[in-house]
């Protein structure tokens, strides 16, 4: 069997082959209310129909003020885990695996979606107060909104809202609830020196600045089935060699100690920290070297999947094949080619390893 296709067991989860769907924002609330419509509908449930064998969604904000953009996702009410429930169960219907990204975006909050200028948003425009580990806003050109550190009872608040979060996912019809700790958005800044330069038991030290991130997905394990899994994206590194950063082999440290607290895989992505912050190599598989150190300096057998420019079929299958990670996560190409997948069996001469919707069988000979 090409080991592309061959399904990933987690705990009592079967992802049936090894193409995700990467989170990716769709900016596509248009009433800014968090709801998810039609567009998230036909755009995640076509990617199922594309043959891939989980399905993400985009960052999904836990609360309000942690959208990126106005028209970002939300999952803060039961209203909204109504409004995806019709989602996880067309992508289930089509032998895919939902899965939903929890996410805050902290300090990088309120800022027009990216057709729109993608500048700062002002409270009286549109926009909101943002929170961060410190009041410093993220550095825009243009005036950030007003930015406020979080104080023990807004940590907790902030744990609070994951935790129910996921609680909704679970009622909605996810079975993997990612925790998003990566790009520079609320957990990341706790967890980069860069950004966190708070002085009590949330900063200073490698424990104080993972201890939110360790909090928020225990809260998250807390109420996730034990038999679903749950993953985390980090960024593994902040790709700012010349300052006090966030490291690679922090990346190392911090997935192990996740994966004490149940975390079945770690999603490797990298950056977003600061504006400066940019990967030295842009190439295909740009990050994948990050998932294999984890995949191989953890002392725990916690899974990885790779992600970042991995746009054809045989890099995918290769990723696999050669034991580099256990999951080939692709964005962008998905945005090109829903089919993937599918394409992909077609490619490496292997529709009779997957399923294809029978509809469409006499186009795709599976
Ligand atoms: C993204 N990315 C992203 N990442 C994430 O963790 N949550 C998100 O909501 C988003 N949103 C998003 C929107 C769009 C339009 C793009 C293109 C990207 C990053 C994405 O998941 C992925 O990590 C990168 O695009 C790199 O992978 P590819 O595109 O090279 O396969």
């Amino acid at each position: 069997m090409t080991a592309l296709f061959s399904p990933l067991e987690l705990r009592e989860t079967t992802v049936p082959n090894r193409v995700m769907v990467s989170p990716m924002c769709q900016y596509s609330c248009e009433a800014r209310d968090g709801l998810a419509t039609d567009w998230h509908r036909t755009h995640l449930g076509s990617r199922a129909v594309g043959g891939a064998g989980l399905v993400m969604t985009e960052a999904t904000a836990v609360e309000a003020r942690g959208r990126i953009s106005p028209e970002d996702l939300g999952i803060w009410s039961d209203e909204h885990a109504a409004a995806l429930e019709p989602i996880t169960t067309f992508i289930s219907d089509q032998g895919s695996v939902p899965g939903i990204q929890l996410a805050h975006a902290g300090r990088k909050a309120s800022i027009e979606r990216p057709w729109d200028g993608h500048d700062p948003l002002q409270p009286d425009d549109g926009g909101w107060e943002v929170v961060g580990p410190s009041d410093d806003p993220w550095p825009y050109d243009d005036e950030a909104p007003p930015t406020t550190a979080l104080d023990q009872n807004g940590i907790e608040s902030v744990i609070d809202s994951f935790r129910a979060a996921a609680e909704r996912a679970l009622d909605a019809g996810f079975e993997v609830a990612e925790v998003h700790a990566a790009h520079g958005y609320l957990l990341h800044q706790f967890l980069s020196p860069v950004t966190n330069h708070r002085e009590d038991d949330y900063g200073g030290d490698f424990a104080g600045r993972t201890r939110l991130t360790r909090e928020v997905t225990a809260a998250v394990r807390e109420v996730w089935p034990d038999d679903k899994p749950v993953f985390v994206r980090l960024s593994a590194t902040d790709w700012l060699p010349d300052r006090d950063a966030w490291t690679v082999e922090d990346s190392v440290r911090l997935s192990d100690q996740l994966a004490d607290i149940g975390v079945d895989l770690i999603d490797v992505s990298g950056g977003g920290i600061h504006p400066e912050s940019s990967p030295d190599y842009a190439g295909p598989n740009y990050q994948l070297r990050y998932a294999e150190r984890i995949r191989e300096e953890t002392e725990s057998d916690i899974a990885v999947g790779a992600v970042g420019g991995i746009t054809t079929p045989e890099q995918a299958a290769a990723v696999i094949a050669n034991d580099r990670a256990d999951m080939a996560i692709v964005g962008r190409e998905h945005l090109r080619d829903p089919y993937f997948t599918m394409n992909a069996a077609r490619e490496l001469d292997a529709t009779d390893e997957i399923e294809g919707p029978p509809q469409y069988r006499r186009a795709w000979g599976f």
